[in-house]
């Protein structure tokens, strides 16, 4: 069989099988997803994603939290006594709007593209967690103020290593010299956070926890590995 017919068949397949999965993710209403997260299910992603814009939804899988890494992570927020968490780096607000619907925790969103920031305001409230879920646009750099009991990352920085091809758009600064600002400035600010403060990561930051973060658990059943992690208690002098 020729290369040509082949790449035509493989077309076709992959067509369908698209198609199948985009019949079964409409039948999950958005009543139906949000509903699924509180009780402690876990619909598919597809069937969330269908809530995303078409351009955040292609990327989904690539650069938001998948829902079941979202609700294992607020399980442990809950679980540890989180009552704030902020997302650093929120994305289209997949993470904190699951997150929300899945534990009673305030989830605060920072995010430094204007438009996924008005796209997860819009996410939130249409799931109805928009009283507990919130988003700001800024750069961590300049954000150094924010204070919560919990922080979320998902390799936030991640992008600024990745090709072209893989960038979620065009519009921030990417590069290495960026990455290695952000990953500091995320490791100053958990040096200065005080004891107990919780951090749970997803694919790490892209550089070690300041020293004093203890990992209390690891969770290698997800797609990248997810750490929760607490600061201790300074020695005692
Ligand atoms: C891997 S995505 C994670 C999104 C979200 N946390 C989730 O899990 O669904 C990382 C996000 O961090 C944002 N980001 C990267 N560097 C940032 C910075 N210095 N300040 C604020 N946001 C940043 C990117 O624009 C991107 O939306």
């Amino acid at each position: 069989m020729s290369a040509k017919r082949v790449n035509l068949i493989e077309r076709d397949e992959r067509a369908r099988v698209t198609s199948l999965l985009d019949g079964y993710a409409t039948r999950w209403s958005l009543d139906l997803v949000g509903r699924a997260i509180r009780n402690g299910e876990c619909p598919p992603d597809l069937a969330f994603d269908r809530f995303l814009h078409p351009d955040h939804r292609a990327v989904s899988q690539q650069h938001w939290t998948p829902v079941l890494v979202a609700m294992r992570a607020a399980a442990w927020f809950e679980q540890h006594g989180a009552r704030t968490v902020i997302d650093i780096g929120s994305g289209a607000g997949k993470f904190c709007v699951v997150a929300g619907l899945a534990s009673a925790c305030q989830y605060l969103g920072l995010e430094q593209r204007p438009g996924l920031v008005a796209a997860a305001r819009e996410l939130a409230a249409g799931f109805g967690v928009s009283g507990r879920v919130r988003f700001v646009e800024g750069r961590l750099a300049e954000s150094q103020h924010l204070h919560a009991d919990a922080y979320y990352l998902y390799n936030p920085f991640g992008e600024n290593l990745f090709g072209p091809d893989d960038f979620i758009d065009q519009e921030v600064e990417l590069s290495k010299e960026r990455h290695a600002r952000d990953v500091e400035a995320t490791q100053r600010l958990l040096r200065r956070a005080p004891s107990g403060t919780l951090v749970v990561t997803y694919n790490g930051l892209g550089g070690p926890l300041p020293f004093g973060y203890v990992e209390l658990a690891c969770d290698r059943e997800t797609r990248n590995e997810l750490r929760l992690w607490r600061k201790r208690e300074p020695p005692a002098a």
